[in-house]
Protein backbone atom coordinates (compact mmCIF):
# COMPACT_ATOMS: atom_id res chain seq x y z
CA UNK A 1 0.00 0.00 0.00
CA UNK A 2 0.90 3.49 -0.58
CA UNK A 3 1.15 5.97 2.10
CA UNK A 4 0.92 9.37 0.85
CA UNK A 5 1.02 13.26 3.31
CA UNK A 6 -2.02 14.83 3.99
CA UNK A 7 -0.78 18.72 3.97
CA UNK A 8 0.44 21.70 2.05
CA UNK A 9 3.12 21.76 4.62
CA UNK A 10 6.21 22.27 3.24
CA UNK A 11 8.12 21.75 6.23
CA UNK A 12 6.17 18.47 7.29
CA UNK A 13 6.57 17.51 3.59
CA UNK A 14 10.27 17.59 3.47
CA UNK A 15 10.35 15.83 6.69
CA UNK A 16 8.30 13.01 5.82
CA UNK A 17 9.92 12.59 2.78
CA UNK A 18 13.05 12.54 4.49
CA UNK A 19 12.09 9.25 6.54
CA UNK A 20 11.94 7.50 3.12
CA UNK A 21 8.41 6.21 3.72
CA UNK A 22 6.27 8.92 1.08
CA UNK A 23 4.98 7.39 -1.98
CA UNK A 24 2.84 11.26 -2.77
CA UNK A 25 1.04 14.06 -1.47
CA UNK A 26 -2.94 14.91 -1.28
CA UNK A 27 -3.69 18.47 -0.94
CA UNK A 28 -7.02 20.02 -0.67
CA UNK A 29 -8.45 23.64 -0.66
CA UNK A 30 -8.49 23.86 3.34
CA UNK A 31 -5.36 22.20 4.04
CA UNK A 32 -3.75 25.08 1.21
CA UNK A 33 -5.82 27.89 3.19
CA UNK A 34 -4.06 26.49 6.46
CA UNK A 35 -0.72 27.56 5.66
CA UNK A 36 0.74 31.14 6.57
CA UNK A 37 1.78 32.01 3.38
CA UNK A 38 -1.55 32.89 1.99
CA UNK A 39 -0.28 35.45 -0.64
CA UNK A 40 1.99 32.48 -2.32
CA UNK A 41 0.37 31.12 -5.92
CA UNK A 42 -1.23 28.05 -5.81
CA UNK A 43 0.63 26.64 -8.64
CA UNK A 44 4.29 27.67 -6.86
CA UNK A 45 3.25 25.45 -4.07
CA UNK A 46 2.22 22.69 -6.06
CA UNK A 47 5.13 22.94 -8.01
CA UNK A 48 7.50 22.94 -4.97
CA UNK A 49 6.05 20.21 -3.04
CA UNK A 50 6.63 18.00 -6.70
CA UNK A 51 9.96 19.02 -6.77
CA UNK A 52 10.53 17.30 -2.87
CA UNK A 53 7.97 14.29 -3.42
CA UNK A 54 8.82 12.08 -6.62
CA UNK A 55 5.58 10.79 -6.76
CA UNK A 56 1.51 12.05 -7.47
CA UNK A 57 0.71 14.84 -6.38
CA UNK A 58 -2.60 15.98 -5.86
CA UNK A 59 -4.21 19.35 -6.11
CA UNK A 60 -7.98 20.37 -6.36
CA UNK A 61 -9.51 22.36 -8.79
CA UNK A 62 -12.02 25.03 -7.10
CA UNK A 63 -14.27 25.60 -10.23
CA UNK A 64 -17.40 23.72 -9.78
CA UNK A 65 -18.90 23.92 -13.40
CA UNK A 66 -17.61 21.47 -16.36
CA UNK A 67 -15.94 24.47 -18.36
CA UNK A 68 -14.25 25.81 -15.90
CA UNK A 69 -13.05 22.47 -14.22
CA UNK A 70 -11.83 21.11 -17.32
CA UNK A 71 -9.58 24.34 -17.65
CA UNK A 72 -8.24 24.65 -14.09
CA UNK A 73 -7.11 21.04 -14.80
CA UNK A 74 -5.64 21.64 -17.67
CA UNK A 75 -3.43 24.49 -16.02
CA UNK A 76 -2.43 22.60 -13.20
CA UNK A 77 -1.87 19.27 -15.02
CA UNK A 78 0.45 21.13 -17.40
CA UNK A 79 2.95 22.05 -13.60
CA UNK A 80 4.13 19.32 -13.41
CA UNK A 81 4.08 15.66 -14.58
CA UNK A 82 3.13 14.33 -11.55
CA UNK A 83 0.16 16.58 -10.46
CA UNK A 84 -3.06 14.49 -10.16
CA UNK A 85 -5.88 16.42 -10.69
CA UNK A 86 -8.69 16.78 -7.89
CA UNK A 87 -12.51 16.96 -9.15
CA UNK A 88 -15.15 16.54 -6.90
CA UNK A 89 -17.68 13.63 -6.73
CA UNK A 90 -21.02 15.92 -8.30
CA UNK A 91 -22.08 15.62 -12.22
CA UNK A 92 -20.32 17.99 -13.84
CA UNK A 93 -17.08 16.32 -12.54
CA UNK A 94 -17.79 13.40 -13.50
CA UNK A 95 -18.14 14.39 -16.93
CA UNK A 96 -15.01 16.50 -16.31
CA UNK A 97 -13.26 13.00 -15.57
CA UNK A 98 -14.13 11.68 -18.26
CA UNK A 99 -12.75 14.53 -20.77
CA UNK A 100 -9.31 14.44 -18.75
CA UNK A 101 -9.19 10.88 -18.92
CA UNK A 102 -9.75 11.31 -23.29
CA UNK A 103 -6.80 14.04 -22.73
CA UNK A 104 -4.38 11.35 -20.69
CA UNK A 105 -5.07 14.24 -17.55
CA UNK A 106 -5.21 12.17 -14.27
CA UNK A 107 -7.94 12.84 -11.72
CA UNK A 108 -8.44 12.13 -8.37
CA UNK A 109 -12.17 12.18 -7.30
CA UNK A 110 -12.62 13.79 -4.28
CA UNK A 111 -15.48 13.77 -1.17
CA UNK A 112 -16.29 10.28 -1.96
CA UNK A 113 -18.99 8.86 1.08
CA UNK A 114 -20.50 6.38 -0.81
CA UNK A 115 -19.74 2.96 -3.10
CA UNK A 116 -22.62 3.99 -5.91
CA UNK A 117 -20.64 7.38 -5.90
CA UNK A 118 -16.99 5.60 -6.23
CA UNK A 119 -18.32 3.27 -9.19
CA UNK A 120 -19.52 6.32 -11.12
CA UNK A 121 -16.42 7.62 -10.59
CA UNK A 122 -14.41 4.62 -12.06
CA UNK A 123 -16.85 4.10 -15.12
CA UNK A 124 -15.83 7.92 -15.81
CA UNK A 125 -12.44 7.11 -15.90
CA UNK A 126 -11.07 7.96 -12.28
CA UNK A 127 -7.27 7.43 -11.62
CA UNK A 128 -7.99 7.65 -7.99
CA UNK A 129 -11.06 7.10 -5.70
CA UNK A 130 -10.92 9.41 -2.44
CA UNK A 131 -13.55 8.27 -0.15
CA UNK A 132 -13.35 10.51 2.88
CA UNK A 133 -13.42 7.45 5.54
CA UNK A 134 -13.61 9.90 9.02
CA UNK A 135 -15.93 12.14 8.18
CA UNK A 136 -18.59 9.04 7.50
CA UNK A 137 -17.18 8.26 11.29
CA UNK A 138 -17.48 11.26 12.61
CA UNK A 139 -21.18 10.99 12.13
CA UNK A 140 -21.69 7.65 13.55
CA UNK A 141 -21.81 5.91 9.78
CA UNK A 142 -18.64 3.33 9.29
CA UNK A 143 -16.53 4.58 7.18
CA UNK A 144 -14.23 1.95 6.07
CA UNK A 145 -16.76 -0.37 5.44
CA UNK A 146 -17.42 2.15 1.92
CA UNK A 147 -13.89 1.12 1.64
CA UNK A 148 -14.32 -2.47 1.84
CA UNK A 149 -17.87 -2.05 -0.89
CA UNK A 150 -15.21 -0.21 -3.40
CA UNK A 151 -13.03 -2.80 -3.00
CA UNK A 152 -15.68 -5.56 -3.93
CA UNK A 153 -16.84 -3.75 -6.71
CA UNK A 154 -13.82 -2.69 -8.38
CA UNK A 155 -12.55 -6.26 -8.61
CA UNK A 156 -15.88 -7.40 -9.80
CA UNK A 157 -15.08 -5.33 -13.12
CA UNK A 158 -12.04 -5.64 -12.78
CA UNK A 159 -11.69 -1.33 -12.52
CA UNK A 160 -8.11 -0.03 -12.50
CA UNK A 161 -8.91 3.07 -10.46
CA UNK A 162 -6.94 3.45 -7.10
CA UNK A 163 -8.78 3.20 -3.61
CA UNK A 164 -7.18 6.04 -1.57
CA UNK A 165 -8.45 5.77 2.03
CA UNK A 166 -8.80 9.42 2.92
CA UNK A 167 -9.90 11.55 6.12
CA UNK A 168 -7.30 9.88 8.11
CA UNK A 169 -8.15 10.37 12.13
CA UNK A 170 -5.73 7.55 13.49
CA UNK A 171 -3.26 5.25 13.41
CA UNK A 172 -5.57 2.44 13.15
CA UNK A 173 -7.02 4.00 9.94
CA UNK A 174 -3.70 2.87 8.60
CA UNK A 175 -4.53 -0.77 9.34
CA UNK A 176 -7.60 -0.65 8.10
CA UNK A 177 -6.66 0.77 4.95
CA UNK A 178 -3.90 -1.81 4.61
CA UNK A 179 -6.43 -5.06 5.70
CA UNK A 180 -8.84 -3.83 3.16
CA UNK A 181 -6.41 -3.65 0.65
CA UNK A 182 -7.15 -0.08 -0.05
CA UNK A 183 -4.31 0.90 -3.22
CA UNK A 184 -3.45 4.11 -1.01
CA UNK A 185 -3.63 6.04 2.45
CA UNK A 186 -3.41 9.66 2.93
CA UNK A 187 -1.90 10.63 6.33
CA UNK A 188 -1.73 13.86 8.18
CA UNK A 189 2.12 14.07 9.68
CA UNK A 190 1.02 13.98 13.30
CA UNK A 191 -0.50 10.13 12.77
CA UNK A 192 3.01 9.24 10.41
CA UNK A 193 4.78 10.07 13.27
CA UNK A 194 2.27 7.69 15.41
CA UNK A 195 2.40 4.92 12.73
CA UNK A 196 6.54 4.42 13.91
CA UNK A 197 5.78 4.47 17.97
CA UNK A 198 5.24 2.02 20.34
CA UNK A 199 6.06 1.60 24.01
CA UNK A 200 7.98 -1.58 23.42
CA UNK A 201 10.04 -0.53 21.00
CA UNK A 202 11.17 2.23 23.23
CA UNK A 203 11.84 0.37 26.18
CA UNK A 204 13.54 -2.75 24.64
CA UNK A 205 16.38 -0.14 22.98
CA UNK A 206 16.80 1.25 25.92
CA UNK A 207 17.46 -2.25 27.53
CA UNK A 208 19.44 -3.05 24.73
CA UNK A 209 21.74 0.07 24.77
CA UNK A 210 22.07 0.31 28.37
CA UNK A 211 23.12 -3.31 28.61
CA UNK A 212 25.68 -2.76 25.77
CA UNK A 213 27.07 -0.49 27.34
CA UNK A 214 28.27 -2.20 30.40
CA UNK A 215 30.56 -4.29 27.84
CA UNK A 216 32.43 -0.94 27.00
CA UNK A 217 32.63 -2.10 23.27
CA UNK A 218 32.32 -0.05 20.35
CA UNK A 219 31.41 -1.81 16.65
O1 LIG B 1 -7.35 15.26 1.67
C1 LIG B 1 -8.67 14.94 1.91
C2 LIG B 1 -9.00 14.37 3.24
O2 LIG B 1 -8.00 13.52 3.70
C3 LIG B 1 -9.50 15.37 4.24
O3 LIG B 1 -9.49 14.90 5.55
O4 LIG B 1 -9.44 15.42 7.95
O5 LIG B 1 -10.40 17.10 6.38
O6 LIG B 1 -11.61 14.99 6.87
P1 LIG B 1 -10.29 15.66 6.73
Amino acid sequence: MEIFIDTANIDEIKQANNWGIIDGVTTNPSLVAKEKDKGKDFKAIVKEICEIVNGDVSAEVIATSYDEMVEEARVLSKVHKNVVVKIPLIPDGLKTVKTLAKEGIRANVTLCFSANQALLAAKAGAYIISPFVGRLDDIGHDGSEMVEEIREIYDNYDFKTKILFASVRHADHVKQAALLGADIATVPFKIIEQLYKHPLTDAGLKQFLDDWAKLGQKI
